[in-house]
């Protein structure tokens, strides 16, 4: 059974979707732990599956290297097999990322490399682009930059908004990762032979 912690900032819906996929039984991974920047509503999800939660505050932090080692400290109690970045509006520090590489995925609302960082559905609108996407990445030291692991378009609609888009952009997110966590754990996806594939 595949161990997964789970990092977030916010609602935590794509969270929410991945802890009922794991709690069917003949799925091949389990969410330990989940973990946030800050109070983040997602927390509630957890308390309902029963699964325990950790905080590491960044404001309470000097540097983003020493919010990050604090991280790694809990993430170390806890030792995933996975760390799933689920909505986590945080960039990580680049030790941080080595230490867990390839065992760290992330989630973008975007196609990437189109439309990376913290605004890509407002990004994607400003574009007046006509398809946008969803994308579960490696992660890597850049910002959205690592390889891709799974990606799927998702149309613009006309008179969309930027919510009404990332509201259908989320839903292929969550399958997209779902999808990601099973094939993981059964062993049809290799992280480290998708790390090393695209290695320079
Ligand atoms: C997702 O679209 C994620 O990719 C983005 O923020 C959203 C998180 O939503 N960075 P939620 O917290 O899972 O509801």
């Amino acid at each position: 059974m595949l161990t997964v912690a789970v990092l977030i900032s916010g609602a935590g819906s794509n969270l929410r979707a991945l802890l009922e996929a794991a709690a069917e039984p003949d799925f091949p991974a389990r969410v330990i732990v989940v973990g946030a920047d800050r109070e983040a509503d997602g927390f509630g999800h957890a308390e309902y599956f029963g699964i325990p939660t950790f905080l590491v505050p960044f404001e309470q932090f000097d540097s983003r290297e020493a919010w990050g080692a604090e991280l790694g400290a809990q993430l170390a109690v806890w030792q995933p097999d996975l760390v799933v970045l689920s909505g986590l509006m945080r960039l990580l520090p680049a030790d941080l990322v080595a230490a867990w590489s390839p065992r760290i995925i992330n989630t973008h609302p975007a196609y990437l490399p189109e439309f990376p960082g913290a605004h890509g559905v407002r990004d994607a609108l400003a574009a007046g682009v006509d398809q946008t996407g969803a994308s579960v990445i490696l992660v890597d030291a850049g910002v959205d930059s690592g390889p891709i692991l799974a990606q799927e378009r998702v149309p613009v609609l006309p008179g969309d908004d930027e919510h009404a888009l990332h509201d259908r952009i989320k839903p292929v997110e969550r399958r997209l990762l779902i999808d990601v966590v099973r094939r993981v754990a059964t062993g049809d996806l290799d992280l480290a032979a998708a790390a090393r594939a695209s290695a320079p």
